[in-house]
């Protein structure tokens, strides 16, 4: 359970970066309402992870993950899903779940040593704006394009919002999320939203009507 929220200035932050109206055409009451909750704060390149959003975090999985802990609502969701995933012969597993800021700044920075900012940038995020350090998001299994291929990720593809999770950086959708495809990375909204988001078939972003451009 997250200790603390940090609705305010997520609201303040989405409410800044956001569009006149949103693809569902949402009045600003009903956005603010959707992102006043701490589950969905939104972490992009325009959103900066809020200062002071606080949660509990979770042991949730493979022992051999660098960082596998996820917020307790996030991780219990993701064990329901996995046990549904191995009834189908399918083994999915956490290999890179909650972040620090310094975790993600040391990987941020090595990317870019290899292969510049700007290549960085559409796979890797700056320290401060990624999504991994909500501890609502993971990446499973190899953290490569082969993913893509694997009977996991089309059972992924199918059925990660029944148990809470959209397919954040979906293909094609890299200028709306800023990112290129990545279907090992999931995003824990809870069933409702995921489910909602899902059906609409649009990218967080634009469901939301929400940027995703850094500054500078
Ligand atoms: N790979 C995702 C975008 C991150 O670095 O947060
Ligand atoms: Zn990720």
């Amino acid at each position: 359970m997250p200790a603390q929220s940090t609705a305010d200035s997520a609201v303040s932050s989405a409410e800044n970066a956001a569009a006149p109206a949103n693809a569902l055409g949402l009045t600003a009451d009903e956005a603010r309402a959707m992102l006043a909750d701490p589950l969905m704060v939104l972490v992009n390149h325009t959103c900066k992870m809020p200062d002071d959003y606080t949660f509990d975090t979770k042991e949730c999985g493979s022992a051999t993950a660098v960082n596998k802990t996820l917020q307790t609502a996030a991780c219990d969701a993701f064990l329901s899903m996995q046990k549904a995933a191995a009834a189908q012969g399918l083994n999915i597993y956490i290999s890179s779940g909650y972040r620090s800021y310094s975790r993600q700044q040391t990987l941020y920075n090595n990317y870019v040593k290899s292969d510049g900012k700007a290549l960085a940038d559409t796979y890797s995020s700056r320290p401060g704006y990624s999504e991994h350090q909500t501890g609502l998001c993971f990446d499973l299994n190899t953290i490569d394009d082969s993913f893509g291929n694997t009977k996991e990720s089309a059972w992924l593809e199918q059925h990660a919002q029944e148990y809470g999770f959209i397919i954040r950086f979906p293909k094609g959708k890299d200028a709306q999320t800023g990112y290129q495809y990545e279907p090992w990375h999931l995003r824990y909204l809870g069933i409702d939203m995921a489910t909602k988001v899902y059906n609409s078939g649009l990218s967080l972003e634009e469901y939301l009507g929400i940027t995703s451009e850094y500054a500078d």
